[in-house]
């Protein structure tokens, strides 16, 4: 193949961009590297890549002392919670029943990450952490969708859908698509699950030099999940939002096990409030935990991430002796369409990228794999929490920890935090939770009731082993008729296929 052209063309613009040491090998190139590395040079616009670099690089970001002192609780009357607003939940509730019913909702996934603490080749949502029935998280959300839409079309009696848009990068994208496909959609109609791919970005060294990490290739990674805006631009996901007409959207990450898609009393919540822009949050209770709090700085709602906050300040306390900053981030958003349709088109190019240091592989001037002990370049990413600022209604609403937030970032090998056996047994200890609320009891081999919380002698960190599919139950509802007054003993699966005790090595 004659490349003199395309090389001529590439060399020209990279020049300009003070980028032409990604071509310092091509004369060692065969065939196939030659068409990668090109491949890879044609995805990168290094002038408007540059134009990102200088504004994230020039305006450094606001030291943390300085960002501690701008920083304010979200204000009581701007919050929901389902503990202290009980009476109103069924109203909530209710309300985000009534707009799925009429097709005006959708949820949007997160699914970009690369999953690096979790250490798998393969997108998150594929991990299945080992319950009884193996599902992944990405069956699991699946089958809450399904739920949903079938608790919304009876008590309304419209046939409705929650179209699902799955946002993927060029690292997951291929994989995702093919797991769906291979899986039937879960049930779903192929139709109605949307995937769109966010846009990658190369690492750079602290001087603007894009890093190579081989020969023939460019160091890559997904733009953060504010990507999400630019996304919905380019591929257009926001006209495919209003052609199905809908209002309302729920943006969730990945990894939360025991995320309520579509929640529809946080919709509805929502929605009652006239907010365009909500977040979903639990109460922080460790200073030190890796969530971010959603507070407010120089007047304007934002996330602080756990990242930037000093511990001086993660640690402050009210005089009834709760964190001064709790409302712990759990990635799950509220947007009107309205709202996303204005940040896609005016907000979103303003915002700048947040620069984070790391230990980037590359390769040396003598083509030398070099892994780095220290930060030797930055990666450039948005969040998705960066719009917050531009809410005209922004509203917070406060869930239980213990039913609806258990992520999965570690692998069991690391410590023990956020990994498959923790949630695992969250989502277990969960539907523990809704046999008892149900009437329903656990029993040992001998058929003795098994206490609902154990006493200190028998406590384990395994909880019973009890699974109950979202195709039965979206949150612990309608189970009276399967579990009222009835004993079991574990391992129980509830499912489209009835209640069943299992022998102790699964299905
Ligand atoms: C995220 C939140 C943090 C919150 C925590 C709760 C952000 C920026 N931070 O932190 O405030 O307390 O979750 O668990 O949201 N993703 C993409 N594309 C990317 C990068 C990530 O789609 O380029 C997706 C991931 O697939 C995942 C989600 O965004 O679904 C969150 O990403 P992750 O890197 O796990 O964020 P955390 O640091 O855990």
């Amino acid at each position: 193949m004659d490349w003199d052209r395309e090389l001529a063309d590439q060399r020209q613009q990279l020049e300009l961009a003070d980028q032409a040491h990604l071509l310092r090998f091509w004369d060692e190139l065969n065939e196939a590297e030659r068409a990668e590395l090109l491949g890879d040079l044609s995805g990168c616009n290094f002038s408007e890549i540059m134009q990102f670099f200088h504004r994230a690089m020039q305006m450094p970001a606001p030291l943390e002392q300085q960002m501690d002192e701008q920083m304010e609780p979200v204000p009581r009357e701007v919050q929901g919670s389902v503990t202290r607003d009980r009476e109103r939940l069924p109203e909530w509730e209710a309300e985000g029943l009534l707009q799925i019913s009429e097709n005006k909702v959708a949820v949007l996934l997160l699914a970009g990450g690369q999953g690096t603490r979790l250490g798998v080749a393969y997108p998150k949502g594929m991990y299945n952490v080992g319950l009884l029935s193996r599902k992944t998280l990405f069956q699991i959300q699946a089958e809450r969708i399904l739920k949903l839409q079938q608790l919304a079309s009876e008590q309304f009696g419209n046939k409705c859908t929650i179209p699902w848009y799955i946002m993927t990068s060029g690292r997951t994208m291929e994989s995702t698509e093919e797991f769906f496909a291979k899986n039937s959609y879960f049930g779903l109609q192929e139709g109605n699950v949307i995937f769109f791919q966010q846009g990658m970005l190369p690492a750079m060294t602290f001087n603007g030099k894009a890093i190579l990490e081989g020969k023939s290739k460019i160091s890559m990674a997904p733009d953060g999940n504010g990507g999400l805006y630019r996304a919905l631009r380019n591929q257009k996901i926001v006209e495919d939002m209003e052609k199905r007409g809908i209002g309302f959207i729920h943006v969730y990450c990945v990894d939360n096990i025991l995320v309520k898609v579509a929640d529809p009393t946080f919709i509805g919540f929502c929605v009652k409030q006239q907010a365009d822009c909500g977040a979903k949050v639990v109460e922080k209770t460790n200073p030190t935990e890796a969530v971010g709090v959603v507070c407010k700085v120089n007047g304007l709602y934002q996330v602080v991430e756990y990242s930037e906050i000093t511990l001086v300040t993660a640690q402050k306390r009210n005089a009834d002796g709760r964190l001064t900053f709790n409302a712990g981030n759990i990635c799950n958003h509220f947007f009107t369409l309205k709202f996303l349709k204005n940040i896609v088109k005016d907000y979103e190019p303003k915002l700048r990228h947040h620069v984070a240091q790391k230990k980037i592989p590359y390769i040396d001037d003598h083509g030398q794999h070099i892994k780095p002990d220290s930060p030797n370049g930055i990666k450039l990413e948005k969040f998705v929490f960066d719009i917050f600022q531009f809410s005209k209604k922004f509203v917070v609403f406060e869930v239980l920890r213990e039913d609806e937030f258990s992520p999965l970032k570690n692998a069991d090998s690391q410590n023990g935090k956020d990994t498959p056996t923790t949630a695992r047994h969250a989502l277990m200890s969960l539907h523990h939770r809704w046999v008892l609320n149900a009437g329903g009891n656990f029993v040992d081999e001998n058929r003795t009731r098994i206490p609902a919380i154990p006493s200190l002698k028998e406590l384990t960190d395994v909880p019973i082993k009890c699974e109950i599919s979202a195709l039965v139950s979206y949150a612990g509802e309608g189970l009276d008729k399967y579990v009222s007054g009835r004993d079991f003993q574990p391992p129980l699966i509830i499912d489209e296929k009835g209640v069943r005790e299992l022998t102790a090595n699964g299905l």
